[in-house]
């Protein structure tokens, strides 16, 4: 890879997007091994890093794509780990998942009545969006059922899609990617005292993919923040 010169953080904050489409070159191990070692400089509940990484390439990873499409095709149902809220979203956050559906559907040139477009995309993403690297974020089963934990792989995952965008990797953190969750775990080999979280996908972003180019919208300060005793 070319070296680069270094993004500030506001670059890389406000450039960084999901990334749905990739080339097929491979990402070097020392490109991952740098991104992570950037990566764990997130905080953690105590300094407790209660996280693991399992990070897949080659052909592992095709076979994982293979068991996971050919489980979703079966009718197998999903099947997590981690504690889901057991209701889908709805109000403001539902309308924010659709909000960004649709741009990236509009992105795709999918419209909707298109079930077949819509089948394909969801498929890709059963397919870890055909990225040349899987990381699997787990956490120390001892802490299963505390929301610390996870809260402190949030904090890791944003930080490794951070470090992999200043190094010109690109990510998408999602849930298909361990909705079959016994498919990881086989392939991966993770040991039962780890609790499967969450996947992202990672990989050189193919620029001429359209999805790619979508700049999802977020609420601004004030919706966000509510400060008290400034003035
Ligand atoms: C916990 C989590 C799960 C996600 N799952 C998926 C997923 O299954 N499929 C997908 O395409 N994107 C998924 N995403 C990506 C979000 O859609 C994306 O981060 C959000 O729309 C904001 O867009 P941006 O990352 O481009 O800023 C997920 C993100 C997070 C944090």
């Amino acid at each position: 890879m070319a070296e680069q010169e270094s993004m500030s953080y506001d670059d890389v904050v406000t450039g960084r997007r999901s990334i749905r489409g990739y080339k097929p070159d491979p990402v070097p191990r020392e490109v991952m091994e740098e991104i992570v070692g950037l990566a764990v400089r997130a905080p953690s509940s105590y300094n407790s890093q209660p996280w693991h990484l399992h990070i897949a390439s080659g052909e592992v990873l095709d076979r994982i794509r293979w068991d996971s499409t050919e489980r979703t095709l079966s009718g197998v149902r999903p099947s997590f780990e981690r504690q889901e809220t057991g209701s889908a979203y709805e109000g403001e956050h539902r309308r924010r998942q659709i909000e960004v559906a649709v741009q990236l559907f509009e992105s795709m040139g999918i419209v909707r009545d298109d079930k077949e477009g819509r089948d394909n995309w969801t498929m890709r993403g059963f397919r870890i969006f055909d990225a040349p690297v899987l990381v699997v974020v787990t956490y120390d089963r001892q802490l299963h059922g505390g929301d610390i934990a996870p809260f402190d792989c949030g904090a890791l995952a944003t930080s490794l899609v951070n470090a992999a965008w200043s190094r010109g990797v690109g990510s998408v953190i999602n849930s298909q990617g361990v909705m079959h969750s016994p498919v990881v775990r086989e392939h991966l080999n993770i040991p039962e005292d780890q609790v499967i979280l969450i996947s992202i996908a990672m990989g050189y972003p193919d620029d001429s993919f359209p999805a790619n180019a979508v700049v999802s919208r977020r609420r601004s300060v004030p919706e966000v923040a509510n400060f008290i005793g400034f003035d």
